[in-house]
């Protein structure tokens, strides 16, 4: 801003955590340091930490330029995560003013939250309390989420690199099918995240090439799952091929709303937002096969793996997470507050995007489907278009620093201690 000396800067991490959210957290290093701003505090575990005091000085982290491409190559949030939702203001005043207390007192000009739609309702909610309390803080949102559901922006950081990794993975496993014969065929089922949306199942697609016929079959949530025609369909792929493979959201629910993952009686757990943890799809789905159809099964949970494989990061994705993470520095540097940076796309191929920023009211707690028309009308596998999508987003590989045969990641003494 204009006119002020320029004092810190805040930035938290918040919700599942993903390979290139580090790299988003580098960006808005780098860039507050470029723009003079003196200081660049970490909240541990977002906001939840913040408000129990817990903070630490980043320049304490990214002292070096390969300590800032360790950081950019370091997966889950190096900051600690959270899933915590902020009370309604009217419900907790106290709980805001304590929060800005500890702005003040640190002197905050900018906050940086990097997160999805749950996070992105901390962005409004400060923002919103700003304004009627009178503070000039600045709240900027810097999208991340693998599971890419985030509304107004083409595509979000962290679901490029997921993406690759799905394709690899579901590639992989399908030549493993291929390799045993079994009596009555196999079954290979596979769990994939995003809950509400299907835009990492669907990445499942990527695995068909010129030396892979891909996955047999491909359930997204966005279209209701019928027990009865799925059984079927593995059936009468049975009756053609030896191992046929299936990708499942772990979403896949029934016209009800139930998810499959409930029919096992699975896990009660439930988060601060009320999301159910949903897990368990593929395990129930193969032992439904494998009483209806007497094959093999095996069920395949990608789980953290997908969102944790930084040695198999899309170097688009690692690079657009940087970009990001120095575009919602700016924008909050430049007077923006209660905005999210997101991704605009112009090209396909060749592919370009630029950033731009939107009001983070229209994005907090909104989910932003495939299309359905993305989607083949049985609703079992994507279409042409969702692939012309997703491409682009996989491209390139970033390169592990590796040490003793194993990737190195950011690590300063004692820092664990503290999450
Ligand atoms: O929000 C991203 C996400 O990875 C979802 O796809 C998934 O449902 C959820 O997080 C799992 O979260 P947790 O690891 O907290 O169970």
């Amino acid at each position: 801003m204009k006119g002020k000396e320029k004092r810190n800067v805040i930035v938290g991490q918040s919700g599942g955590p993903t390979a290139a959210i580090n790299s988003s957290l580098a960006g808005v290093y780098r860039t507050a340091i470029d723009r003079g701003y003196k200081k660049v505090y970490g909240m541990l575990h977002g906001i939840q930490g913040l408000v129990e005091g817990r903070y630490v000085d980043l320049s304490e982290h990214i002292r070096t330029g390969l300590d800032a491409e360790l950081l950019k190559r370091t997966p889950s949030a190096y900051l600690g995560s959270c899933r915590f939702k902020l009370p309604e203001i009217h419900d907790d005043q106290a709980l805001y003013d304590k929060i800005f207390e500890i702005l003040d007192r640190l002197e905050i000009d900018c906050f940086i939250y990097i997160g999805g739609n749950d996070s992105m309702d901390t962005i409004k909610k400060l923002s919103d309390y700003a304004i009627v309390s009178g503070s000039d803080i600045r709240f900027v949102g810097c999208p991340k989420t693998i599971d890419n559901d985030l509304a107004l922006t083409d595509h979000t950081p962290g679901y490029g690199s997921a993406a690759k990794y799905i394709g690899t993975s579901v590639k992989e496993i399908i030549r493993d099918g291929w390799s045993l014969e079994t009596e009555h065929g196999q079954v290979i089922i596979i769990e994939i995240m995003g809950r509400d949306a299907g835009w990492l199942t669907g990445a499942a697609a990527l695995a068909r090439s010129e030396d892979c016929d891909g996955p047999d079959a491909i359930y997204l949530p966005e279209v209701d799952f019928d027990m009865e025609a799925f059984i079927k369909k593995c059936k009468d792929l049975l009756k053609k091929k030896a191992s046929i493979v299936i990708a499942v959201s772990e979403g896949i629910h029934d016209k009800d709303g139930k998810y499959v993952s409930e029919m096992d009686n699975g896990v009660e757990y439930v988060d601060a937002f009320g999301h159910k943890q949903l897990t368990g799809t593929a395990r129930y789905l193969s032992t439904v096969l494998s009483q209806e159809i007497g094959c093999k099964t095996r069920a395949v949970e990608l789980s953290t793996l997908q969102r944790a494989a930084s040695h198999c990061a899309s170097r688009v994705d690692i690079l657009e997470a940087f970009e990001v993470g120095g575009a919602a520095m700016k924008a909050a540097d430049e007077g923006d507050t209660g905005k999210m940076v997101v991704f605009v796309r112009t090209s396909d191929d060749p592919y370009q995007a630029g950033t731009e920023v939107k009001d983070v009211h229209k994005i907090a707690n909104d989910v932003r489907l495939v299309p359905r028309e993305w989607i083949t009308k049985d609703g079992t596998y994507v279409t042409s278009e969702f692939m012309t999508y997703v491409r682009p987003l996989i491209q390139g590989d970033v390169g592990s620093i590796m040490v003793d045969g194993i990737p190195r990641h950011l690590w300063v003494p004692g820092f664990q201690d503290l999450l």
